[in-house]
């Protein structure tokens, strides 16, 4: 952990390395919509529709066909440690409390999921105050097919029903857009498909998200079989040569292996576990000749496959899932392909050591958060940017869950602290909401430090700049600062699920109590400040009650609402045992 005097230094390192990757993504980044590291950007939707209904993606010729596949791992799947709490039979108070909370989040989702068939059918987004739509991915019914699997969780089979039957209509042959994100693509609807198969088996998903397989594998159809993460599919279909990009996000391009992964062990077909497995392959390869050994920087060039140039490491955004999904590959394959057991242990090593930091709070509360280590040039020289975000909340799910697979008792209680820590953030906020991105004052150390006013009030002034001419008291006042912060970076709360997923995994992993208050506290406070007449709109400002927007992203209701509603169901639904969520928290089978 670092002192105080270089904050300043690392702050403006990281504008820095910001500035720079906005100005590398600029150009795709305007062209395409609110992707899941949100930009504030709407795109009018171009219909580009299909060149004929006969198109199939399957029948187009591969530029660069693999030689040889590189099949499943084959063998009687590891027993792996049991995940779950061993839950007591509970009382009839705490059942009751239990039935009236789940009631309450399945009415939030009963409304939205209500006026998104009556404003916005087939759209990708309901706009939640103007009953409009928005198509701003890809124009499949985003919103439709992300919500399959809660429906079917929370046993609204009727609306499912309907809901399959609308779904497997999409065209995937053309799109509202001229270019897809792939990776937005996987997690939010191969990832709708394959779980609402998996829960259901109805054979008309699975067709379903084969026929998208089929188009999403053309992205890998380049020289190296590196996935073009940013993809112009129009031209893909014209059969034009394509490359990967030189500039990647590491996570675009290092999660998209659940999905091709659930997609082979279901049809038995291994061209999509291959694709992701020479992507993961080369992660495994370059672990450790990237400047922070056992990490990988934000951006990675994946046309010349070299994953070592850039030198920001981060578990939030950017980068997340990536690191998500290596203990939940390693549970997905049963344990069989040991790479990811490495590649996740190496990796949290250096998280644990580099990006984890206390923030100095009132209270003392033993919490952690993740913040971004840079190394500008060259060698890793161990600077830290003390920051906090929404998004890299799922890590304490993460590491619980790494915890328990991989038997460490030390990942657990990390995975407590960063959970404990988003808990604390949201109830330190003026309406019980986290913001997107804030800044705290550290403690010298992550052990246990003293509250110091003084401290804090530096750490204001310093955040704020060389040209600020308030005081640090006014800028507590006006920018309504709660204790402990210095700065709220970004203000919005865009509907996001991380927090109450980490509380979620973290309660079934240890049956702890109190997180069912925290997370019943979490979702009074979203309903209260979000709702609109239709549905849920996201916060411009979590400090401002009347700040809400007309943006309601499909995570939502596939993600936050579903796991609120797990959060307050028996253990044995979607039990961690047998199933492993995707980033979008779509549940997969596991291998057992
Ligand atoms: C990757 O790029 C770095 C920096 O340009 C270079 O030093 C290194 O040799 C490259 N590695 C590979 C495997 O090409
Ligand atoms: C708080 O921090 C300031 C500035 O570092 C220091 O001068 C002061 O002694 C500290 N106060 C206490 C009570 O430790």
């Amino acid at each position: 952990m670092l002192l105080a005097t270089t904050r300043k230094m690392r702050y403006l390192l990281l504008t820095a390395a910001l500035l720079t990757l906005l100005y590398v993504y600029h150009d795709r980044i305007v062209q395409g919509a609110a992707y899941r590291w949100k930009l504030p950007i709407n795109t009018g939707s171009t219909s580009i529709t299909g060149e004929g209904e006969d198109f199939k993606w399957r029948d187009l010729a591969v530029k660069y066909p693999v030689e040889s596949l590189q099949p499943l791992p084959t063998g009687e799947p590891k027993k792996l440690p049991k995940v779950q709490f061993t839950f007591p039979p509970e009382n009839a108070n705490e059942k009751s409390n239990r039935l009236s909370h789940q009631t309450a989040v399945k009415d939030a989702f009963s409304r939205c999921w209500s006026s998104y068939m009556r404003h916005a059918w087939m759209a990708d987004e309901l706009a939640p105050l103007s009953g409009g739509m928005l198509n701003v991915f890809g124009g499949w019914a985003a919103t439709l097919v992300d919500s399959l699997d809660t429906l079917w969780i929370m046993d609204m089979k009727t609306e499912f029903e309907d809901a399959v039957t609308a779904a497997v209509s999409i065209d995937f042959s053309g799109s509202s857009s001229d270019e897809i994100n792939v990776f937005e693509t996987t997690i939010r609807y191969l990832g709708g498909f394959l779980s609402a198969y998996d829960l259901s088996r109805d054979g008309r998903l699975l067709s379903k998200a084969v026929e998208l397989g089929d188009m999403l594998l053309f992205a890998f159809d380049t020289p190296n079989r590196m996935p073009i993460t940013r993809w112009k599919f129009n031209e893909a279909k014209k059969g034009y040569p394509q490359f990967a990009h030189s500039s990647s996000l590491v996570a675009e391009v290092g999660s998209l292996a659940m999905e091709f992964t659930r997609l082979s062990q279901v049809t038995e077909d291994p061209r999509w576990y291959d694709a992701t497995y020479r992507v993961m392959k080369a992660f495994d390869e370059q672990q450790e000749l990237t400047r922070l050994k056992g990490m990988w920087p934000v951006v990675v060039n994946a046309r010349d496959l070299n994953f070592t140039e850039h030198g920001t490491f981060t578990l939030g955004a950017m980068s997340d899932s990536l690191y998500e999904y290596l203990p939940k590959m390693h549970a997905l394959l049963g344990g069989l392909e040991p790479m990811y057991e490495k590649m996740y242990k190496n990796a949290m090593a250096a998280a644990m050591k580099y990006n984890l930091w206390r923030p100095m709070t009132p209270d003392k509360a033993d919490i952690l958060l993740s913040g971004n280590a840079l190394a500008p040039e060259g060698k890793f020289e161990g600077g830290l940017e003390l920051q906090g975000q929404h998004l890299v909340c799922f890590a304490g799910g993460m590491f619980a869950l790494g915890g328990r697979l991989f038997d460490d008792l030390q990942h657990v209680e990390i995975g407590r602290k960063l959970t404990d820590g988003c808990i604390w953030t949201y109830q330190a906020m003026p309406l019980g909401i986290m913001p997107e991105v804030f800044h705290m004052a550290a403690c010298p150390t992550n052990a246990l430090c003293e509250w110091n006013e003084t401290i804090w009030k530096e750490d204001i002034m310093r955040r704020a700049g060389p040209k600020n001419m308030r005081s640090a008291e006014t800028i507590i006042e006006e920018d309504r600062l709660p204790p402990g912060f210095s700065r709220i970076t970004d203000t919005r709360y865009i509907l996001r699920p991380e927090a109450i997923e980490s509380v979620f995994i973290l309660y079934r992993i240890t049956g702890r109590k109190s997180l069912l208050d925290s997370a019943w506290a979490m979702f009074t406070a979203i309903q209260e400040s979000t709702k609109t007449h239709l549905a849920n709109g996201a916060l411009a400002d979590v400090t401002d009650k009347d700040s809400v927007t007309d943006s309601m992203e499909s995570f939502w209701l596939a993600e936050t609402l579903k796991y609120f509603y797990l959060m307050f169901s028996e253990p044995d639904v979607i039990s961690l045992d047998r199933y492993v969520f995707n980033t979008e928290a779509h549940p997969f089978e596991r291998l057992v």
